[in-house]
């Protein structure tokens, strides 16, 4: 946690709205992933925060990455540092482009790589067949998503009764699957969903040996939740359960297991202060009008289902107020429920474990631009 002081201290230089990156976190977070998974290379997924100072940190510590889109492919492209020929291959060795459906623009750019690239259609081996067929299939497989925040299950996987299927029908293209992916649903709070997921690949795995095809690779995707509130799991109780069923199911050293992490390695590296622009009491409540809302930094209350909470730098009895973001929309509130002492125009308050999928789907609406982001402990 970045200190009360040196949050002022940077907002004092940078005004607000303003998003501070601790890279000492995301360093620690991705030691936590590596120490507890040594069996699993982490991907980072960009689209939790797509900011290339943080590629170009977790690159640093050994990461690939997961992108979903050419946009992204070139974030990472860009944001790696290397020689030009080795940037290549690096794109190619330790990127997956892990949106089993792709836009035709994206796989046209991409047909000179040969990129791992996840699916889960017919349609979609034949749009790789057609636009980029020197790519590396990945079957994306349907797993439970039960009690996770973000349900991804619904949109995307393959049922398991149709995997073979889809594997034979890309053989016929002339396309090559490598292995299977999941997702079990982001913020996974129900690691059982985890223990289901390894079960099902590795009945999938089996059916493909048994007709001669050797997977190699199990993407276990992202999922790994970020300790937003006290009561979720740890990340080493998360591990323990992936490790024993990797020792039960994939004791195979020849299979190459990589993860696709975006929220736990950034959710806690990021403060947001933002300042108060108006006050009026509504229903008893003191509601507080701040220079950032729903609409840009704390978009993550819509899309992705997250409550954030305030902290004022202040002290003095606390008071039931609410926190509501600067547009004319009424769905532009933060937060309803929080306990803060009494604050005035040009007051600072801050919100902690800010850092995913926050920034990264800000928009401009009502004119108002998405904060600034400085990166501090690069
Ligand atoms: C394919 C894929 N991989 C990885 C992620 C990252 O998941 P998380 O942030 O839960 O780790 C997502 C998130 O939506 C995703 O769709």
């Amino acid at each position: 946690m970045i200190k009360e002081s040196k949050i002022l201290d940077i907002a004092s230089e940078n005004g607000t709205p303003l998003i501070i990156i601790d890279h000492n976190q995301i360093k620690k977070n991705f030691e936590i992933f590596r120490k507890n998974l040594p069996r699993v290379k982490p991907y980072y997924a960009i689209k939790a925060n797509p900011e290339p100072e943080i590629v170009k940190t977790l690159y640093k510590m050994g990461a690939g990455f997961d992108i979903a889109s050419w946009e992204e492919f070139e974030i990472v492209y860009n944001a790696i540092e290397g020689m030009e020929n080795e940037k290549d291959r690096f794109m190619n060795d330790k990127t997956i482009y892990a949106n089993p459906v792709k836009r035709i623009d994206s796989l046209k750019k991409l047909a000179d790589y040969s990129l791992r690239m996840t699916f889960d259609n017919y349609i979609e081996i034949e749009k790789i067949a057609q636009y980029c067929r020197n790519s590396r299939l990945v079957l994306r497989v349907d797993v439970p998503n039960l009690r996770s925040i973000v349900e991804l299950s619904t949109k995307f996987g393959a049922n398991q009764e149709i995997c073979m299927d889809l594997i034979n029908y890309a053989k016929k293209y002339g396309l090559y699957v490598e292995g299977l992916s999941f997702h079990v649903g982001s913020q996974c709070i129900n690691i059982d969903n985890y223990a289901q997921a390894f079960k099902i690949n590795r009945n999938i795995f089996k059916q493909a040996e048994e007709i001669g095809i050797k997977l190699k690779l199990l993407d276990i995707g992202g999922g790994f939740p970020a300790p937003y509130e006290e009561d979720v799991p740890s990340f080493e109780s998360v591990a323990e359960v992936i490790n024993e069923n990797i020792t039960h199911y994939f004791d195979d050293p020849d299979i190459e297991i990589i993860a696709e992490p975006g929220r736990f390695l950034v959710a806690t590296a990021a403060v947001t202060v933002v300042e108060i622009n108006g006050k009026a009491l509504r229903d008893n409540k003191i509601f507080y009008y701040v220079n950032d809302g729903v609409y840009n930094t704390f978009s993550g209350t819509i899309f992705d289902h997250i409550q954030y909470h305030f902290k004022a730098f202040k002290t003095g009895e606390l008071k039931e107020s609410a926190i509501v973001g600067p547009t004319c929309d009424a769905l532009d509130k933060i937060s309803l429920n929080e306990h803060l002492p009494d604050l005035n125009i040009g007051d600072l308050i801050y919100s902690e474990k800010t850092g995913a999928y926050t920034n990264a789907s800000a928009t401009h609406f009502n004119g108002f631009p998405p904060a600034k982001i400085v990166h501090i402990n690069i």
